[in-house]
């Protein structure tokens, strides 16, 4: 029987590898998607609901009032903030607007599973660089493979999987390096969570490298997930290129003035970003006493190595019991695993859980 004929491109475009919490019922405990544990806080709510009498109206194309708040919060003017629906928009957006066959996109593996999205469905060429022993970034070998054909460079930090961070100083002489036509994004969807810097030390990259674009989003500490709402700290040409190839409305009204709201909460993420260190070095602590080693994680989230046991059955066992966290072979590095720090309580369920498991 023949069936609809598809775009070439389409056969190589990777699947998402979701986490398969959809699949599990029950009391759950999700560690699996690098969530926070905290919904979004009482004022987050209260602007959603001013808006939802307004749904018969399209949301405001230009997300201004979205736009501005970033812009206060973070110094950068709004004609060089872009916003989309969750910073993959933004990102896929990049690699339509940068991408296309013959063209380069470097970046870092095991690293975010969106990125090989990008250069499949330009038909650009893909070009991966192996994290280092420790899991973290290699940038000279990243700069090595930059060619006249490259067109973006995609540096996560804090990584993920692997939950490992670049000192701002090693990526502004990493940028500083490449040639100007070349975009860098810096994915920086859990930059609030590292302790080793201040989040916006990378802010002052930005005025040394116009070719730099730092990607955020209020997915994670923000905890604004379901919602979709991320933004890019760019150069005008940028966002302009970006907004020009989506449609003008993909950001709701409410994830807007979600945003714009949570965004101006600091005292609440940094408060949030507190109980994740609590929780974080609880976790490594216990995870140490198991003989199990992780990363220097600088995320909300623990990279464990399972050394020879097997990955795929301790990642069954802790789902048979209600314990969603991600296996490392889907991640792109057998052997280990992703947990999400929870809630102390959800923490503790997977500590015991894993305990019968092993
Ligand atoms: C490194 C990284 N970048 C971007 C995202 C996407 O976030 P958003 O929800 O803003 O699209 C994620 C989500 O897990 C991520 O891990």
């Amino acid at each position: 029987m023949s069936g609809i004929e598809f775009n070439r491109r389409l056969s190589g475009i990777p699947i998402y590898p979701a986490a398969s919490t959809y699949e599990h019922s029950g009391d759950l405990v999700k560690l699996s998607s690098n969530e926070t544990p905290w919904g979004p806080q009482r004022q987050v709510i209260a602007a959603i609901q001013d808006q939802l009498e307004t749904l018969n109206r399209y949301p405001d194309p230009d997300k201004s009032v979205m736009r501005r708040a970033i812009a206060d919060r973070t110094g950068v003017p709004p004609a060089r903030v872009a916003v989309g629906n969750g910073s993959c928009e933004i990102l896929m957006a990049a690699g339509e607007a940068l991408l296309e066959p013959g063209a380069e996109l470097v970046h870092a593996w095991p690293s975010f599973s969106m990125y090989p999205h990008l250069a499949a469905q330009s038909g650009a060429t893909a070009v991966r660089v192996p994290l280092d022993a420790h899991g973290r970034h290699d940038l000279d070998e990243m700069a090595r493979q930059v060619t006249v054909a490259t067109r973006l460079v995609v540096i996560c930090n804090p990584n993920n999987p692997t939950a490992t961070a670049l000192p701002v100083e090693a990526i502004d002489a990493f940028v500083a390096g490449l040639p100007r036509r070349v975009a860098v994004i810096l994915d920086e969807a859990y930059v609030e969570f590292n302790m080793l810097q201040d989040p916006d030390d990378s802010l002052d990259l930005l005025p040394r490298h116009p070719n730099l674009v730092l990607l955020r989003t209020f997915s994670k500490v923000y905890g604004l997930c379901g919602l979709r709402a991320g933004y890019a700290l760019c150069s005008e040409q940028f966002r302009l290129a970006v907004d020009r190839v989506r449609q003008p409305f993909s950001v709701s009204t409410l994830a807007q003035a979600a945003a714009a709201e949570a965004i101006r909460h600091q005292d609440e993420v940094e408060r949030r970003v507190e109980m994740t260190a609590i929780e974080r070095l609880h976790l490594e602590m216990e995870l140490e006493e198991r003989g199990l080693d992780t990363t220097d994680s600088q995320a909300n989230f623990a990279w464990v190595s399972l050394g020879e046991r097997d990955e795929a059955a301790v990642v069954k066992g802790l789902a048979e019991r209600g314990v969603i966290v991600r296996s490392g072979a889907a991640l792109g590095q057998e052997g280990a695993m992703r947990v999400t720090y929870g809630a102390r309580r959800e923490n503790d369920r997977f500590l015991a859980a894993l305990d019968e498991v092993l």
